[in-house]
Formats: structure tokens, C-alpha cells, sequence
């Protein structure tokens, strides 16, 4: 009982402690939702010209799609963690949404994907060339707003951005290479979405630290518990292309089926199968017969893939509150990302 006691008391004075000082600090603090809200102001100022139409128009329609903005809420929450948000939080945040969506027009046309955010993709609405070249003057885009930060911190943003998105186009061409192979190892699908995923997840957490003047020790936890966190995001992703509602999730749900790529559902369906699942997986993979996407749930869920897949997630989020821990500041200051990190790994969109 007094060791309870004691606990109780020892929370109830960290707790107050924290609230005092964040308030009596004059650090003002933003949620999700709100910082979101200052992000879309900002967005809607984005205006691609009209001409050429089939040049901008794409672009145009697919920024119009919405999008959950978590990677520029990140870079701001980054931000905030340490300081006041400085308004280059914003230029960067630009950046990183246009270079996300950019690499949602290739990735959609790279895996055959009909539909995103509950629309026609572009490639399909506009043409493959279209989807290219509109996706390629997006990227050149991100870069000027990336060329507005100041001086001060520009180098050091521009070498972690680009060395993010060299390690995006790792990822993607990794997942494109598992698609034709069945030996891919659970560490190989890890360090796979850890670079088509996380790392841009983690670089926008690190991108605001660096504007809110995180020190390196700082900044090196937040990059890793966003890689961590963006590693369990990934992994819902997968979980949501194979059992997600698709009234909500605005993808195709078994599109990763259809296309063979190498989830940790398929790899964990692949350990624990019996002989006879796994030659009708093998079958399947093969012959690409009308009912594949049917056909394969049914052997997904008959190997118990759900506990697998909150388990797995769970690992990464621990592995991320770890580092989130090891931050030194206010553990008040650390809320926003705790909610943001819960919205992650349990959302149906
Ligand atoms: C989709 O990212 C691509 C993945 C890395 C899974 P989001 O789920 O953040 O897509 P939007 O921007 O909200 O549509
Ligand atoms: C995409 O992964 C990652 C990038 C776009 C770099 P997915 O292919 O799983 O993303 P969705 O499911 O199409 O959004
Ligand atoms: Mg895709
Ligand atoms: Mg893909
Ligand atoms: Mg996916």
C-alpha cells in the first residue's frame, strides 16, 4: 500500500510539475486537428497555373483529393515540441505534402491502383504520361518551397530531405522486386517499408526539431520514434488493404493481393500455413484466377492474422514511445504526438 502511495503521489507531482511549467513557459501547444486546420490554410494558397492544362490540371485534381496531412502535422508537432512554430515549419511542410502526393501519382501507377482517397486515380483519369510528368513538376515544386528556408537551416533540411527521398525510391523499387519473389524474409519487409514509408515520416518529425532548435541527442530520438511509428503506420496500411471497410479506407481493398505484393500478411500466412493453403496460395500467386482476392482472405483469416498483425504493430509502437520517452523535454509537451501516434496505428483510412 505505501509503495502505491507513493507512486500515486510521485504521478500526481510529475503531473503538475509539467502543467505548471509548460503554462508558466508560455508554450503554447497545438492538436492534430488544429494543426491541420493551419496547414490547410496554407495548402489552399498552393495554385498550379492553368497552362498547360494537361501538364497542371492532374496535379491540381489530385491535391483537391484531401488527404490526411499527417507528415506536415508531424513537422509542426516536430516543431512545437521545442519552441513556438516558426514559419518555415510551414514552407517545409509544403514540401514534404507535395513530394508525398507526387509519390502517390507514380506509386498508384506502379501498383495498378484504380482507386485513392475515393476517387479515379490519375493515371487512370488523365493517362500514364499525364501521371508521370504531373507527378515529376509536383516534386520540382517541393523544391521551392524548400529553397524558402532560411539560410540558417537550409542545408541541413535539404541534405535529410533528399537523402529521405533517395531511400523512398529504395523502398519502392524493394517492394516492386519482392512482388516477383516468395523468399522475402520478415526483416527484408521491415527494413523495405522502414524506407518507402517511415523514413519520410521520421524526416518530418526531425525537419520541424531542427526549426524549433532540437539539440542532435533530441532530434536523433524523434527521428527514430517516427521511424518506428511509421513502420506500425505501414503495417496498418497493409492490414487495411486486405480486411479494410472500403466505403472508408478510399484505396482498393486487395490491391496488394492482387499485385503479389510481399505483406507481413503474406509472409506470416507463409510460415504457419499448412502444405495445402500454401500450394493454393503458391496456385493463386501464379494463375491470378478471378476470385484470387476471395480466395487468399479466406486463407489469411483461417491462419488467425489479425492477432499477428496487432501484435506486430504493437511491437513498433512501444519501440517508438521508447525513443519519444528519451526526448528531454516536458513530458506534457509529448501528448500530441502520443494521440497522433494512437490515430496511426488504429485508423480505418
Ligand atoms: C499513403 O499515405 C501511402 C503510405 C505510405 C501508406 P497516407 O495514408 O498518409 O495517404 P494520404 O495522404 O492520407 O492520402
Ligand atoms: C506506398 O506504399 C509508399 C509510397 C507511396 C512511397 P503503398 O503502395 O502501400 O501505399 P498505398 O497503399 O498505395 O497508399
Ligand atoms: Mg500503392
Ligand atoms: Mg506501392
Ligand atoms: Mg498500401
Amino acid at each position: 500500500m505505501p509503495n502505491n502511495a507513493d507512486k500515486i503521489l510521485k504521478l500526481f507531482f510529475v503531473n503538475y510539475f509539467n502543467q505548471y511549467y509548460s503554462f508558466h513557459l508560455g508554450l503554447l501547444m497545438h492538436n492534430f486537428k488544429e494543426l491541420v486546420k493551419f496547414f490547410a490554410e496554407k495548402f489552399s494558397e498552393e495554385h498550379f497555373p492553368n497552362h498547360p492544362a494537361g501538364l497542371y490540371q492532374p496535379g491540381t485534381y489530385f491535391l483537391s483529393l484531401g488527404g490526411k496531412r499527417i507528415r506536415p502535422v508531424m513537422c509542426l508537432m516536430g516543431n512545437e515540441l521545442f519552441a513556438d512554430i516558426n514559419p518555415d515549419a510551414f514552407n517545409a511542410g509544403m514540401a514534404i505534402e507535395l513530394f508525398h502526393n507526387f509519390t502517390l501519382i507514380h506509386d498508384d501507377i506502379m501498383d495498378a491502383a484504380s482507386l485513392r482517397r475515393g476517387m479515379e486515380t490519375v493515371h487512370l483519369k488523365f493517362g500514364q504520361n499525364a501521371a508521370l510528368l504531373s507527378g515529376d513538376v509536383m516534386m520540382i515544386k517541393a523544391y521551392e518551397y524548400i529553397a524558402k528556408l532560411n539560410v540558417h537551416h537550409l542545408a541541413k533540411i535539404l541534405f535529410l530531405f533528399n537523402k529521405t527521398a533517395v531511400e523512398v525510391c529504395e523502398g519502392q523499387q524493394l517492394d516492386m522486386d519482392f512482388e516477383k519473389r516468395e523468399d522475402v524474409s520478415m526483416e527484408e519487409y521491415i527494413n523495405m517499408i522502414s524506407l518507402k514509408t517511415s523514413v519520410l515520416l521520421a524526416a518530418s518529425l526531425q525537419i520541424g526539431a531542427i526549426l524549433g532548435g532540437a539539440s542532435e541527442g533530441n532530434c536523433n530520438h524523434l527521428y527514430e520514434f517516427g521511424r518506428n511509428l511509421g513502420i506500425a503506420f505501414q503495417i496498418q496500411d497493409d492490414y487495411l488493404d486486405a480486411f479494410g471497410d472500403p466505403e472508408k479506407f478510399g484505396k482498393e481493398v486487395g490491391g496488394d493481393i492482387r499485385q503479389n505484393k510481399k505483406t507481413f500478411l503474406m509472409l506470416h500466412v507463409w510460415e504457419v500455413a499448412n502444405a495445402q493453403q500454401k500450394s493454393e496460395l503458391k496456385n493463386l500467386m501464379l494463375n491470378n484466377p478471378f476470385d484470387k482476392i476471395e480466395k487468399v482472405l479466406s486463407i489469411f483469416k483461417a491462419c488467425d492474422v489479425d492477432e499477428w498483425a496487432k501484435e506486430l504493430k504493437e511491437k513498433y509502437l512501444q519501440k517508438a514511445f521508447q525513443h519519444l520517452e528519451d526526448i528531454a523535454v516536458l513530458s506534457v509537451r509529448k501528448k500530441p504526438l502520443i494521440e497522433l501516434a494512437e490515430f496511426l496505428v488504429q485508423r480505418d483510412y
